[in-house]
């Protein structure tokens, strides 16, 4: 097989995610973040939840329970979206047959002697957890369910989490990559921002003096790690680290590492279309956002999100999108008012990502050193996959959930040592704000 072929053939096992890939295996092995708790009222309506190409109907029992299941009834298909949420289940509006929240039908009303029909017709339906104000879902085999990750930002008290819902019109995995690339955050986000623009005590400074970081990169209990390294005047080192953790979460390095507790899913809808779901800890230290002369970073206001419909892409989709090539303010460009020309971090991030096409082809990339990461977390991703495919064997997390326990994002500041990042890392965790068990 050429080479192209080759990586052809790994971009389709990294990147699709419907029942039966290789990737989608391996996701189906998790417990992944699927609504808000607020989307789903006691007695209210269904929602379509669309999660690892699989369409799913969501509701919330008068009784407070909760049901994820496949959309269609499994009489004649029709959808139970449409469905009438009553007590005891959902109740299909066809011909009346009705599913309780572990999917097993328990009305068949359109025949004579239908109960004897019920206990034959169990519909594909999903475990639900509920914690933070988000509804989780699990997918794989009922006899492999595992654990939930003891991702340490969920540890926080209920109540001490900011969630944030966007979605992204692209591949789970090209969204994910942009959250672990640290050399464009010196252009796409503040390519217009030089060292004397900032606070004298905003390490962003580092950053803008020095645009091309020192790049390390390892394999992690959890999946991969970074640190980039910029070198202070005084001889010290200002290093930023950031983490992929299986399946799907990354760790972005914007945070003080001693209290930066963060994590965001990039959870797989269908091929072309991710879910993100950041957790934040409310606790943690102020990022800087303003610059020297008082005002705001340029391109830094709050994400605007759509209301929300109820079509299958209706979920958090945000107001800049590529049919409106995200507001981008041509003049803001040029006049070097907002390097990119469009506002918000996280859309200047959904509109590169998204621009690269639904699936990005990525045998025809030209990676160098800065990519380093991203290239070792797609190994690392489709090795995983491809070990579940051919030896059955489970990914990180799924049997050791204490595997996520020392993950950390965040930078630091370090003057006279010489240490190396592994062991700055190992040192400064210990000194770090934990939260649950240690
Ligand atoms: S299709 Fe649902 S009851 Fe007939
Ligand atoms: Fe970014």
């Amino acid at each position: 097989m050429s080479t192209k072929d080759q990586l052809i053939r790994d971009n389709e096992d990294m990147t699709r995610v419907g029942p039966g890939t290789a990737m989608g295996s391996l996701m189906r092995r998790y417990w992944l973040p699927a609504l808000r708790s607020s989307e789903l009222a006691a007695g209210g309506s269904p929602v379509r939840l669309l999660m690892l190409g699989e369409k799913l109907v969501a509701f919330r029992s008068p009784n407070g329970e909760l049901g994820v299941m496949d959309h269609r009834c499994p009489h004649r298909n029709a959808s139970l979206y449409l469905g009438r949420n009553e007590e005891g289940g959902l109740r299909c509006i066809y011909h009346g047959w009705k599913f309780d929240t572990s999917g097993q039908c328990v009305e068949v009303p359109n025949v004579p002697n239908g109960a004897q029909v019920c206990p034959k017709v169990k519909t594909t339906r999903y475990k639900t957890y509920e914690r933070h104000g988000v509804v989780w879902v699990y997918m794989g085999p009922a006899e492999l369910e595992p654990p939930l990750p003891l991702i340490e930002v969920l540890e926080a008290d209920e109540g001490d989490l900011e969630i944030e819902f966007a979605q992204r019109e692209c591949n789970f995995l090209q969204a994910l990559e942009g959250d672990i690339d640290t050399s464009h955050l010196g252009f796409l986000h503040v390519g217009n921002i030089v060292p004397d623009d900032l606070l004298p005590q905003d390490p962003m400074r580092y950053v803008v003096a020095n645009r091309a970081p020192e790049l390390e990169v390892g394999d992690a209990p959890w999946g991969t790690s970074y640190c980039a390294t910029k070198h202070t005047p005084t001889g010290g080192r200002y290093l930023r680290y950031a983490n992929f953790m299986f399946p799907c979460w990354t760790q972005a390095p914007q945070g003080q590492f001693e209290n930066n507790l963060f994590a965001r899913a990039w959870v797989p809808m269908d091929d072309t279309h991710t879910m993100s779901i950041t957790l934040l800890w409310k606790k943690r230290g102020n990022l800087f956002r303003t610059m020297a002369n008082g005002e705001p970073l340029p391109g830094v206001s709050e994400l605007r999100l759509l209301p929300n419909t109820s079509d299958w892409y209706g979920r958090y989709r945000t107001e800049q999108n590529p049919r409106n090539d995200y507001l981008i303010d041509r003049d803001a460009q040029r006049e070097d008012r907002i390097y990119s020309g469009i506002d918000n971090i996280g859309v200047q991030d959904q509109a590169m990502t998204e621009s690269m096409g639904e699936i990005t082809d990525r045998s025809r990339e030209h990676l160098v050193p800065s990519d380093m990461m991203i290239v070792r977390t797609r190994r690392r991703l489709l090795q995983a996959a491809r070990l579940l495919a051919v030896e059955g064997k489970a990914p990180p997390g799924v049997s050791d959930p204490f595997v996520y326990r020392m993950a950390r994002s965040g930078d630091m500041i370090v003057e006279g040592s010489d240490a190396n990042w592994k062991a700055l890392y190992d040192i400064r965790i210990r000194e770090a704000v934990r939260l649950g068990q240690a």
